[in-house]
């Protein structure tokens, strides 16, 4: 998959970054990345703290012959091949179809589109209010509003199949059935790249239980739409568990070929008048800036315990978020809530981290990924330690 720009990066395999295990920190602690070139704490009562950080400036973004000798292309999924030209994406439900924002960004230089939402039949969405703004985030119940598979497939495969970007169809269900036959709708599609599973649905079948949060389903929905399809499969992490690890191993277990990670966290917003939730759905997710340190985290544990790929989503809204990411083990990020304020980030970012590629003078961005990960075997665990005070 290449750039509409005029590529000079060799084609060699040795610029890939690493496709599995993509979670191991490089060799040789000279691959260590230096320090990164803006200080970590921008603002707030933080920034009182952090007088002394250190301030490297990055190579100018106007220098496009320097830019474009780095290869920041990556295959998310290498045993079925999905080669994207920069390892940004857009998040489902964040960028639509991808058609709305054509006169906003030149959609065909980001990495990846995953479109909203589909589910068999039609859906209305949640009855509104369905968004509100948070503290660094927003939380929104739209309730997987869309038309259907098929009409998703009437309406935009054609002009998808005309793209040089990847198309990656965000599916949802109620029942494995429900899922697998989307997915078999979805197959051999032209203009489909890929599927990504969101698995953060109520399960009819086991009273209303979402698979995401139960191991057993989440297999068994990966192993039936791995059954279906050869296309590319990611399955999305909820991070509304106590320990995500069992549940990320079972769905590598199960055949995905890339885990997401991770999907909004459960949250509430009161009324203003104080006598009722203020979604009209009661609960919905949250979603920005808020969530980042939560998606590290699951990054960096899930990063221990596959070797599949994994593609971090959760608050990115600058470089230093996608570096931190890849440095706790994914091969490539996902922008969401921060595209609603600023529809160029994803292309930008991939053009960020060539500029930091070139600062560090690496040919490729692997050197960057897996860094900030445990040198030793032996995971770390969030079960309660980290949390003291
Ligand atoms: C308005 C909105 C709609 C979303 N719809 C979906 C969806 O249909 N399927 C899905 O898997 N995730 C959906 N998400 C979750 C995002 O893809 C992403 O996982 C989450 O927002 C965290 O990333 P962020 O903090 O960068 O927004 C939605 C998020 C938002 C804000």
């Amino acid at each position: 998959m290449k750039s509409t720009r005029k590529s000079k990066a060799p084609a060699t395999p040795s610029h890939r970054p690493p496709a599995t295990p993509s979670h191991r920190p490089p060799a040789t602690p000279s691959h260590r990345p230096p320090p990164t070139g803006r200080p970590r704490v921008e603002s707030g009562f933080a920034a009182v703290a952090d007088l002394g950080a250190p301030f490297v400036a990055r190579p100018s973004l106007a220098d496009r012959d320097a830019l474009d000798r780095v290869d920041v292309s990556v295959d998310i999924a290498p045993q079925r091949g999905l080669r994207l030209a920069t390892p940004i994406l857009v998040a489902s439900g964040t960028f639509g179809y991808g058609v709305e924002y054509g006169e906003v960004v030149d959609v065909q230089l980001i990495g990846a589109i995953c479109c909203k939402g589909t589910t068999l039949r039609p859906r209305a969405g949640n009855r509104p209010p369905r968004v509100t703004e948070t503290p660094g985030g927003m939380l929104n119940s739209i309730g997987l509003q869309n038309p259907g598979v098929d009409a998703v497939i009437d309406k935009y495969s054609s002009i998808w199949q005309g793209w040089k970007v990847p198309v990656i169809v965000n599916v949802a269900g109620e029942s494995i059935d429900d899922y697998v036959e989307v997915v078999r709708r979805l197959d051999g599609v032209p203009g489909v790249a890929g599927i990504e599973l969101n698995i953060s649905c109520p399960n009819v079948g086991k009273g209303g239980l979402q698979f995401a949060i139960d191991r057993d389903a989440a297999r068994a929905v990966t192993a039936a739409v791995r059954r279906a399809t050869d296309l590319p499969l990611l399955v999305k992490l909820s991070p509304n568990v106590a320990d995500v690890r069992p549940i990320a191993k079972a769905i590598e277990e199960a055949g995905a070929d890339a885990i997401t990670a991770i999907n909004t966290l459960s949250g509430l917003a009161v009324s203003a008048d104080r006598t009722r939730a203020f979604l009209g759905n009661t609960y919905g997710g949250l979603s920005g800036p808020a969530i980042k340190p939560v998606a590290l985290r699951i990054v960096y544990e899930v990063a221990q315990v596959v070797s599949i790929p994994i593609i971090a989503i959760g608050g990115v809204t600058s470089i230093d978020d996608v570096l931190d990411f890849l440095a706790c083990g994914a091969v490539a990020v996902q922008v969401g809530t921060a595209i609603f304020a600023d529809p160029e980030l994803p292309v930008r970012l991939g053009d960020e981290l060539r500029a930091e590629c070139v600062r560090r003078g690496l040919a490729s961005y692997a050197p960057l990924i897996g860094t900030a990960l445990p040198k030793h075997a032996g995971a770390s665990s969030a079960n309660g330690a980290e949390y003291r005070p």
